[in-house]
């Protein structure tokens, strides 16, 4: 039988991601318990909050057991191979997800495991991330069929998996972000062909707010471009989300970040802290979004 992973959104298609959005809102007596007495590892090459305890506590509403390792314990390609830890860990796990520098790790690790492997964050996406956002935003705004998001930023992990899973949705994308910093032309194509109701990218964070329905941002340094921090403050100066730029989107806009946020760098404190702020909800629904996708893997149907 063939393994489901989910190292992308596209892995799932929108009836999937339907289907995991039920999940997610169904009463946890709904789902059984499909972990009972199974392991799901959890590795972390890099520093986690919400990722570790979100999947940690689906996990164990599941009825499973979250096992939580280091990148340096496992030591990829260090101390043993990627492939090696995958195959032994997939004997005691039920699930294998990890947090990793190269997305390629998660690749290689999709290509000999027995069971699911889940990407918790890689330099290439964060689809994790991406199923809390499209289900805050569902409960948000309703059917998200033509609302209209705005990314303001970089075009990082977390903007790839979110840009996906709103074009599965159909939604319009309104991509804003400094010369150099954004999506390719056939990257665009590309995300406009998962189904969006249109895809549109600008140089300027104020016009791509313009009309948008919920407004997305992320840093400006991702974890593992420390050495780039001074060009990109530099680079990245006006793309900063204040309430002028909320002001230019629908009155009601919610504004979203996948934290952790730097007040006064990415967003102003009166936004990120204000009434249109969504982001404790978005970080609480890392869990229900995870929980649902491991009810999906596990075959769990309502
Ligand atoms: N948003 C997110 O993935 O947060 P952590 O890095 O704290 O897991
Ligand atoms: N883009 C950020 C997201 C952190 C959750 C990073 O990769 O560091």
């Amino acid at each position: 039988m063939t393994v489901r992973h989910f190292l992308d959104i596209t892995d799932l298609s929108a009836r999937d991601l339907n289907t995991v959005m039920d999940l997610a809102q169904a009463d946890i007596s709904m789902l059984g318990s499909p972990l009972a007495g199974k392991g799901v590892a959890l590795i972390f090459e890099k520093p986690s909050n919400r990722t570790r305890q979100s999947m940690e506590m689906a996990v164990v509403q599941l009825g499973g057991h979250p096992i939580f390792t280091r990148g340096e314990e496992v030591g990829f390609d260090q101390r043993e191979t990627v492939e090696d830890v995958t195959r032994i860990m997939a004997g005691y796990h039920h699930v294998v997800a990890a947090r990793v520098f190269a997305h390629s790790v998660l690749q290689r690790m999709a290509a000999v495991s027995s069971v699911p492997i889940i990407n918790m964050l890689s330099e290439q996406s964060h689809p994790l991330q991406a199923l809390a956002d499209v289900l805050t935003m569902r409960q948000e705004l309703g059917d998200l069929r033509q609302k209209t998001v705005a990314w303001i930023g970089d075009y990082n992990n977390v903007a790839r998996s979110l840009v996906e899973a709103c074009s599965l949705e159909g939604m319009n994308i309104r991509l804003g972000c400094p010369v150099g910093y954004g999506a390719s032309n056939s990257e665009l194509t590309r995300i406009a062909d998962l189904g969006a109701a249109s895809i549109n990218q600008f140089e300027s964070a104020k016009t791509a707010a313009t009309g948008a329905h919920a407004v997305h941002t992320d840093v400006f340094v991702s974890m593992g471009q420390e050495s780039e921090t001074a060009k990109r403050l530099v680079d990245f100066k006006d793309f900063f989300i204040d309430a002028n730029i909320m002001s230019v989107a629908t009155k009601d806009a919610i504004f979203m970040h996948c934290l952790p946020a730097h007040r006064g760098v990415e967003v102003a404190g009166e936004v990120i802290d204000g009434s249109q702020s969504r982001v404790v909800t978005q970080a609480h629904n890392r869990m229900h979004a995870a929980r649902g996708l491991l009810a999906h893997l596990m075959g769990v149907t309502l």
